[in-house]
């Protein structure tokens, strides 16, 4: 029970990765907010594994504005995890603004003004806090395709960083998770961009990852929870600004 009465909300918890953390939380411990776009299946999962959900959209100040008022009003806020994210994957020349626009509005202006939200909220309660975000292998370097994915990521490892050196005075730690191929509906997704730009089978791409990784297979959720759980614990307390590569070893930095 190493989040024993912490109270953590966890953006686009209410499927893959982010469900995953805060099965693993509240296993732990932890009252557990999902906060996702996809309300619907927000509160499906919530009742599944006993959290509460709530309407979030990272992308719009009012939703996050509303949603930390509403953690306020039944305890406050320990733990971050910025999980909320979308992938997009196209040719340089074929890249739209309109695609790079929503990336970033979603993967960093959201896990920026997310952090902005709960660390008012941290700083104002006085117990400290932790914040973590949720980067990827794809913020450690380009790729031909993913563009527009991987400098979003890089800029959520970036923003890691000075949010991590920032806060710390106020007790509150920021630390991001770097994973690498991870199995669910995501990658579901990001097969069928490789199917359409490498003319590849379905689900060819997604083996062909899985078979690289240096592990032997492509990540679970499962295989992250054991870092979001120690990052968000007491003894994580010593760990500033840094950006953890969960990825069976596909990266090392
Ligand atoms: N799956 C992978 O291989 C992989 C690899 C590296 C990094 N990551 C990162 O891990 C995180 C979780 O990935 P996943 O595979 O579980 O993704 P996912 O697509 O399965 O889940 C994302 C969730 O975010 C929600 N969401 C989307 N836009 C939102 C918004 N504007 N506001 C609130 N919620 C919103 C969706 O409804 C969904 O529930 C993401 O940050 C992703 O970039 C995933």
């Amino acid at each position: 029970m190493r989040l024993s009465g912490k109270r953590a909300l966890i953006t686009g918890a209410a499927r893959g990765i982010g469900r995953a953390f805060a099965e693993k939380y509240i296993s732990e411990g932890a009252q557990v907010v999902i906060g996702d776009i996809d309300l619907a299946r927000a509160e499906d999962t919530a009742a599944e594994i006993g959290a509460t959900a709530l309407p979030l959209d990272v992308t719009d100040p009012a939703s996050i504005e509303d949603a930390l008022a509403a953690l306020r009003a039944s305890g406050g806020i320990d733990i971050l995890i910025n999980n909320a994210a979308i992938f997009t994957a196209a040719p340089l020349i074929e890249i739209t603004r309109q695609d790079y626009e929503r990336a970033f509005k979603i993967n960093v202006e959201g896990t920026l003004f997310m952090m902005q939200a709960a660390a008012r909220e941290m700083i104002a309660q006085g117990r400290g806090g932790k914040i973590i975000n949720m980067a990827s292998q794809a913020g450690r370097r380009g790729e031909a395709l993913v563009a527009v994915y991987c400098a979003s990521k890089a800029a959520v490892i970036s923003l890691t960083q000075s949010a991590g050196l920032n806060l710390i005075e106020h007790g509150i730690n920021v630390n991001a998770i770097a994973p690498g191929v991870v199995d669910g509906e995501h990658w579901d997704g990001v097969d069928a961009f490789f199917a359409k730009y490498e003319g590849k089978a379905p689900g060819q791409k997604k083996r062909e990852v899985g078979a690289a990784v240096p592990f032997g297979r492509m990540g679970t959720p499962q295989d992250l929870t054991g870092m979001a759980v120690f990052l968000a614990s007491d003894e994580a307390e010593y760990i500033v600004a840094q950006t953890y590569n969960v990825d069976g070893g596909n990266w090392m930095s």
